[in-house]
């Protein structure tokens, strides 16, 4: 591999979508943010410079950073934040990894604005195994809020009620012609008939999980979180925040005379309220003449074709979708799925309240806060870096190492809410030896209502070998799991009413960040650490913090 440098500077840019202006964190002047390529084997150099006067942080998504930790982002688990007018070069190799990731800010509701592709070519000369495309097109999901993103967390955590839901999705940036004040940011996708091309589909909105078709054509599956996949061809993807999937897109043999939308809209399991709106973007086949692509929007001249979307609590495509994935298990690219377990751990994820604290009253259900929970514990972040914390031996204090490996309570997780939704509060960590094979179920509950919670886990890939409705049964469930080709990923949707089960080796020491990626949640506490110890031999300990590493 090769080292490779990048510059990021955060500064504030002014930018109008639905009529509205508003100054927000930008990278490099582009919203979107830059795209970062990179090889496998490469090592990075990325150089974060903070011009603006939030803190922020930098998060490069599913990159596995081993022993690097000091280079994965979240802000006061494995750094304290850039200050303004502070610098911090993020340097990690990429070992083992190809594919489409991306990187977001990892600090309060900044990701909302700075993010970008993260792209991991193939090592040279190692071919994808599919064809080779035509074109490759990076389609990177988000949300605008006509508000400052900031503000509306912050005001949502004062109240103890939910924040205000986005003004609208956006492709590469852009919400589309079903947005009031929109029709000219709208995304054209220019292509040539008969041509296959690979988009490259990134979900970096904050708080919804996404269907995504385009009328009229097929899509085929063939990476999913930068792994391959078993190809499979579909009308409709579901890509949950934090999700990333490679489709290959074929055009038709000739030029139709037709304009095709591709759309994205929610898929949205729990109560309460959401953004049902849809992104609109457009494929345009390229011809020779008539049709001028500048002129506002083709769709008015040509028949337009508008693809039909699952419904929006469509549970059934969800399981469905997520039981196609299968990782492609080939001799050149093994599922190494961990078969002997040493530590079995059970997760319950969800909602739950705290006692009010505001003098003005709270919004949560009964005059309580809404908070969201691993086993009963909402995480409280930290003043200082977890990672520093216990580099340096000063964890007292920091954080506690008894984060438990099973619920406080057992209960009937689907059924019946209990009477007492309150969670506990507190910085925990979960703690396991240096390799240790650990097998993860994660159940909804649901205390306030079963939702689909897409959770994240940093320094690692893991397997989904197993996912259900109801409640986890440890004596049926298991003789069902997937040891053969389930799907590696780094993100997962624990189903609405639901579980499911993963497994991962825990290779790489350091403190790893572990949380629902719909932002409100991760807000709302529903996130932990897990503390991988160094091993004996020297390849098996966590680097030390390189000197710029910023002080909290
Ligand atoms: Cu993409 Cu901790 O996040």
């Amino acid at each position: 591999g090769i080292t490779r440098h990048y510059e990021l500077n955060i500064t504030m840019l002014n930018v109008t979508r639905l009529c509205h202006t508003k100054s927000l964190v930008a990278v490099n002047g582009q919203f979107p943010g830059p795209r970062i390529v990179a090889g496998e084997g490469d090592r990075l150099l990325i150089k974060v410079n903070n011009h603006v006067s939030n803190n922020i942080t930098i998060h490069w998504h599913g990159i596995r950073q081993l022993r690097s930790g000091w280079a994965d982002g979240p802000a006061y688990i494995t750094q304290c934040p850039i200050q303004t007018g502070q610098s911090y070069v993020y340097n990690y190799t990429i070992v083992g990894q190809r594919g489409t990731l991306f990187w977001h800010a990892h600090i309060s509701w900044l990701r909302a604005t700075a993010y970008g592709p993260l792209i991991i070519l193939p090592k040279h000369h190692v071919p994808y195994p599919f064809a080779k495309p035509y074109e490759e097109v990076p389609i990177i999901f988000g949300e605008w809020f006509n508000a400052d993103t900031e503000a509306i967390i912050s005001q949502a955590l004062r109240t103890g009620g939910g924040p205000n839901v986005s003004d609208a999705y956006t492709i590469n940036g852009l919400p589309g012609p079903l947005y009031n004040c929109s029709a000219k940011d709208t995304f054209r996708l220019k292509v040539k008939a008969g041509k296959t091309y690979l988009l490259r589909l990134i979900n970096a909105a904050l708080n919804d999980e996404l269907f995504f078709s385009i009328a009229n054509h097929t899509l085929t599956v063939v990476e999913a979180d930068a792994n391959y996949v078993k190809p499979f061809e579909t009308d409709t993807i579901l890509i949950a925040p934090g999700q990333t999937t490679n489709v290959l897109l074929k055009t038709k043999p000739q030029f139709p005379a037709a304009t095709f939308l591709m759309l994205a809209t929610p898929y949205f399991t729990g109560a309460g309220t959401f953004d049902n709106s849809t992104v609109a973007g457009i494929v345009e086949y390229e011809q020779s003449t008539s049709l001028n692509s500048t002129t506002a929007i083709s769709v008015k001249k040509l028949p337009l074709f508008r693809p039909t979307l699952p419904a929006l609590n469509d549970t059934s495509f969800a399981a469905n979708f997520s039981n196609k994935l299968r990782s492609l298990a080939s001799p050149q690219y093994p599922a190494n799925v961990p078969w002997n377990i040493d530590k079995q751990v059970f997760f319950t994820v969800g909602l739950g309240t705290s006692p009010c604290d505001q003098p003005q009253g709270c919004q949560g259900p009964n005059g309580t806060k809404f908070a969201a929970s691993v086993n009963n514990i909402s995480f409280v972040q930290p003043t200082t870096a977890l990672l520093q914390s216990h580099f340096s031996g000063q964890s007292s204090g920091v954080y506690s190492p008894d984060f438990p490996f099973n619920p406080l309570h057992w209960l009937n997780y689907t059924g019946n809410p209990p009477n007492n939704t309150m969670v506990g509060n507190a910085t925990k960590v979960l703690v396991v030896p240096f390799n240790t094979s650990v097998e993860l179920i994660m159940q909804d509950t649901s205390i306030l209502g079963a939702e689909s919670h897409p959770l994240h886990l940093h320094g690692f890939n893991f397997f989904v070998v197993g996912q259900g409705f109801g409640n986890y049964d440890p004596n049926k469930d298991p003789k069902n799991f997937n040891l053969v080709d389930p799907i590696e990923r780094n993100t997962v949707g624990v189903p609405s009413g639901g579980w499911v089960a993963i497994r991962f080796l825990a290779d790489n020491p350091g403190m790893w960040f572990m949380h629902c990626h719909l932002e409100v949640h991760t807000s709302w506490g529903l996130k932990m650490a897990w503390l991988v110890l160094d091993g004996k031999l020297p390849n098996q300990k966590l680097l030390p913090p390189p000197a710029d590493l910023p002080k909290c």
